[in-house]
Order: C-alpha cells, then structure tokens, then sequence
C-alpha cells in the first residue's frame, strides 16, 4: 500500500512536470511563430516600399522626358530669359502625357498594393540664377531617390500664374510619401512679383539659388543668345552705351541680373535667409559632390548623392555623371551647357568687374557668404 501510494504521488508529479513543459514548449513555439511572422511582413513592407521607389523614378522620368521635350520647343519660341533644355525629343504636351500616365498600368498597379502616389506642389524651388549652373544643380540633386522633379520649366509664377495652382500641382510629377517635390525656374528669381506669389503658395518654401561670377554669367547668357542669333552685335558692343567701356548699360539683360543684391533683397522681404540656400555655380563645377552635400543636409535628405556619382570629363571640360534616372551609361549635360564663350576684350571684362564690385560686395554681406569673385 504504502508503496503503491509513492508510485502514484511520483506518477503525478512526473505528469505535472510533462504538463508544465508542454506550456512552455507551446509558448516557445507560439513567440517564435509571431516573431518570424513580423519579420517577413516587414521584409515584405521595404520591398514593396523600394519597388514603389523604383517604378516611380522609372514612370516620373518618363513623363519629365516627354514634358521636357515639350517645354523645351516651347522656351525657345517665348523666352530670352529662359534656359534651354537639354533633351529634345518630339513629344505629346505635358496635360496629354500627364493624363495617359494616369492610367498606365504602373499606376494600377501601385494602387492595387494600397499605396497612392499623388503630384504636389513643390516643397524646393531652384529660383535661379540663369546661367549661373542650375541645370547642373537640377540634374545632380534629382539622383537622390527621395527628390522628384518637373524635367522642364514651369514658369508658373511668371508666365503662368494665372492658372491657379491646380494648374501648377498638375504639372508636377507623381511622388510618394517623404519624396520632395521640386521645380526649377531660373527667371523667378529676377522677377518682381514672384517672392510673394510663392510665399502665398507656401511660406515655408525652401529655394535653392545657384550663382557665378556675374561676368562670366553675362558673357554666358549672351553666348546663349548669340546662338540662336546669327547676326548679333558683339558682347563689347551691347554691354556699354556710347562706344566706349565708360558706361556700362544696366538695362541690358545680361549686365542687369548680375546684380543679384539687388534682386535678393525682394526675396529676403518675404523669406528668411534660413530658407534659402546659396550654391556657388564656380564649385558646382570643381567639386559637385561638395555643393550637392550641402543641398542634401538644407533639405533634411540623407547624403545619397557622393563623389561616387560623378566624373570628369576632359573633353567637355567639366563634371558628368555615371549614371542617372534616365539614363544608365555614363554621359554629360547636354551640349546647351558648357559652351564655348568667345573672346572677349580684357579691357571690357576688368571694367565689368569694376561695375559689380560693390554690388558684389552687398551681396555677400546679404548671404554672409563670400563668393570671392574677381
Ligand atoms: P556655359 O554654357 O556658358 O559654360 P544654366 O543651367 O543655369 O543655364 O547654366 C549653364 C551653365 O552651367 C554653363 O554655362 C556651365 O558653365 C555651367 N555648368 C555647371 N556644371 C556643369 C556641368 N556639369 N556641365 C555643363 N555645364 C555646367
């Protein structure tokens, strides 16, 4: 008996035990089973997220090829102020191209997965200055994945303003969540009522302002003019009244939006200077990578764009990139930008230089940046 009741006080302490590590063995299995569940959906969530990226760049380029193209005859019909575009191929208008892309099966697609793509107005503007790199800045900064922008210029706040800003949002391309839209427009700087237009569009408007040496911006910008212009006076002729280097012709274009104090002042009435960025065009040349660090951090974006984008070209004689969103063979800005100036009196350019002197120096006490031009 008294056996018997051992035999049976360890039989139920041994199933008690078995019990109790059968618990535990289900509560393993059962944490082990959520953990390894979470961790494929979210595998599943960032490939879902990076292939959304990629069809994005892959439609967004499209459309800015199509609509750049588009623009570019377009600039060249209306605008002297206007830099030309280096793509140009004949296309559909930018509303056609834009509704079509509505409906493209990539768009179905990305709206069967639940995730909405949708065109913003712009957060970034590059507001000029023309002539001075922007193109360059353009090309560069929209490498970043998280940087979408309109291929062409918009010229809404000085063409087209009148079209309200449904207009405008329409002309942007598609983005997703925590993508920066961004336009470029060199004119806006330069143009009296364009400060207050995009503060009311959006005060906390950040833009981008690329500049050069005001001389060779003048002689770059009439360079661009010359080619389009077989019969134009020389660059000596149209930068000085009277024939001789005394009086320089503040009224003509090319002089006149180098004097960027005076411009800036207009913006710095409605902005502050902490929303506005300062990118030297002489470095943008030299060192890309530097000046396009500093567009990265100004706009919160990780430093995705590095040295390792670019190379330089000796022929061109001047930064190309390895690859982009539109292309994926190494190549260089379009043969629009980087031209060859022409010979220009040194007696001319050193009185240029006089002339901007202290307007070079407002400027650089207004930004607390010395740009050091000569
Ligand atoms: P030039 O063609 O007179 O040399 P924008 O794009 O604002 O019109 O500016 C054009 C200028 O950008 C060119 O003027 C050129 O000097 C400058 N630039 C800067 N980086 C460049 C690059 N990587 N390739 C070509 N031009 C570049």
């Amino acid at each position: 008996m008294f056996v018997m009741s051992i035999w049976c006080s360890s039989l139920s302490l041994s199933s008690r035990s078995l019990a109790i590590a059968l618990v535990v063995c289900i509560t393993l299995v059962y944490f082990s089973y959520s953990f390894n569940a979470c961790l494929l959906a979210s595998i599943s969530r960032s490939l879902q997220q990076s292939n959304l990226r990629n069809l994005l760049a892959l439609t967004s380029t499209a459309r800015n090829e199509s609509s750049e193209a588009g623009n570019s005859s377009s600039s060249t019909n209306t605008s002297s102020t206007n830099a030309s575009s280096s793509v140009s191929t004949s296309a559909p208008p930018a509303q056609a191209v834009t509704s079509s892309l509505d409906g493209a099966p990539k768009y179905q697609l990305l709206r069967q997965q639940g995730l909405r793509p949708s065109r913003h107005l712009p957060d970034t503007l590059i507001i000029g200055v023309k002539k001075s790199g922007t193109r360059a800045l353009l090309e560069f900064i929209r490498l970043h994945p998280d940087v979408r922008a309109a291929g062409s210029e918009v010229h809404f706040f000085d063409r087209h303003y009148q079209r309200g800003l449904r207009w405008y949002r329409h002309h942007m391309p598609y983005t997703i969540e925590g993508q920066i839209t961004m336009e470029k427009t060199p004119s806006y700087f330069v143009t009296k009522e364009v400060p207050q237009r995009v503060y009311h569009m959006n005060p906390a408007t950040k833009l981008l302002i690329v500049v050069r040496d005001p001389v060779t911006r003048a002689i770059s910008d009439y360079t661009q003019a010359a080619s389009k212009k077989a019969d134009m006076k020389r660059f000596e002729q149209l930068a000085f009244i009277n024939g001789s280097y005394s009086v320089v012709d503040t009224n003509w274009g090319p002089v006149k939006i180098g004097v960027y104090a005076r411009y800036l002042e207009r913006w710095l009435l409605c902005f502050p200077l902490s929303q506005l960025l300062f990118i030297s065009g002489e470095r943008l040349i030299m060192d890309p990578a530097y000046e396009i660090g500093r567009v990265q951090d100004f706009l919160g974006l990780k430093r995705v764009v590095t040295e390792k984008h670019f190379y330089f070209n000796a022929t061109k004689g001047f930064p190309c990139l390895f690859k982009s969103e539109a292309r994926s063979t190494p190549h260089c800005l379009g043969k629009t930008k980087g031209r060859n100036h022409p010979h220009i009196d040194p007696a001319a350019i050193e009185r240029l230089r006089e002339f901007y002197r202290p307007f070079n120096n407002k400027f650089y006490q207004l930004t607390g940046i010395n740009f050091a031009w000569p």
